[in-house]
């Protein structure tokens, strides 16, 4: 099957970085948002983002405007056209709100149509048990996704070895690199990030070094690109707690329990660069 017409379901932080990436490689974009505004601001970021590319002259004028021609205001997922060849739902992390899009999807397009979730960590199974479980596979980008190379390729329980094909060869038609994994709680990728960030969160809150000490030693001592605190604010911490408690209640098991600093300040609506202040202010 050739896949030429997809349709991006959310235009938060994921759904527009995968808007973006797609239309760079020609692909039709349909976006879609639940209203004006979010879409606008979608469009917004998407297209200063294209302005950091212009920038170090990776894209021309023409082509920044040629990719925003690539993307079709969608506002409804009622009005997604039934002929788009794959969806990825890329919405907050909530099963019900993903369920819910899913079954209305079902009614509405193509059968032989693939549809994918970047779901962080919700099961992939048990999303795909409200439509086509064969043609059903996670797509998990990463976060800046037109930067980061990885798209972690998670196989439901029912997905075909035809499904996961299209979808490796889709991926390596993006430049970016597919990774293949099973569906277990976190995936790979959040199984073993997650309870790394969790830990430094329990650090800081136990008073063993300040947010900046924590953050230090892991990019001097261990090269990454962004310590853990600053990593979490990227990440949204909303989003780290849910991870989280997506691995306590899969596994059982209280290694994976979210730190109480982590839901005080979820609780306090301290969710990182999103809301101005996470460990840092913005
Ligand atoms: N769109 C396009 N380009 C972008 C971008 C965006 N949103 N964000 C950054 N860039 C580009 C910059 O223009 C720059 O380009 P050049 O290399 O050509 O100069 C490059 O990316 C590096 O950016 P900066 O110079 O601004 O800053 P940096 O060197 O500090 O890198 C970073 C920023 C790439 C985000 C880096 O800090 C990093 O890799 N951080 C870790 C990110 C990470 O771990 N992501 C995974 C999060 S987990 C996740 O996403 C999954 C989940 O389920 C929770």
């Amino acid at each position: 099957m050739e896949i030429n017409k997809i349709a991006v379901i959310g235009g938060g932080t994921m759904g527009n970085g995968i808007t973006h990436i797609f239309a760079m490689k020609g692909f039709d974009v349909f976006l879609t948002e639940m209203n004006e505004d979010f879409y606008n601001k979608a469009i917004k970021t998407i297209s200063s983002n294209l302005d950091r590319q212009l920038k170090k002259q990776i894209i021309t004028e023409e082509e920044k405007s040629n990719v925003l021609n690539k993307i079709v205001k969608v506002i409804g997922v009622e009005n997604v056209p039934s002929d788009v060849q794959l969806v990825i739902e890329a919405i907050y992390e909530n099963k019900q709100a993903k369920l819910g899009i899913f079954k209305q999807l079902e009614k509405q397009i193509n059968p032989n149509s693939i549809f994918a979730s970047n779901t962080s960590s919700i099961s992939i199974t048990e999303l795909s048990a409200v439509c086509r479980s064969d043609k059903f596979i996670g797509m998990h980008f990463m976060n800046p996704v037109p930067v980061m190379k990885l798209v972690e390729i998670i196989r439901g329980y029912s997905t075909s070895d035809e499904t996961y094909q299209i979808i490796k060869n889709l991926t390596l038609k993006l430049d970016k690199e597919p990774v293949e994994v099973f569906d277990y709680p976190g995936f790979v990728s959040n199984r073993i990030l997650m309870p790394m960030i969790n830990e430094a969160i329990f650090t800081l809150m136990e008073g063993v070094a300040s947010k900046e000490a924590i953050d230090s030693v892991m990019k001097l001592g261990m090269a990454h690109p962004m310590g853990p605190m600053t990593l979490a604010d990227f990440i949204g911490l909303d989003v780290c707690l849910a991870i989280m408690d997506v691995l306590y209640t899969g596994y059982n098991d209280s290694k994976y329990r979210p730190c109480p600093l982590l839901k005080k300040m979820v609780a306090a609506n301290k969710l990182g660069r999103k809301t101005g202040e996470g460990f840092y202010k913005y």
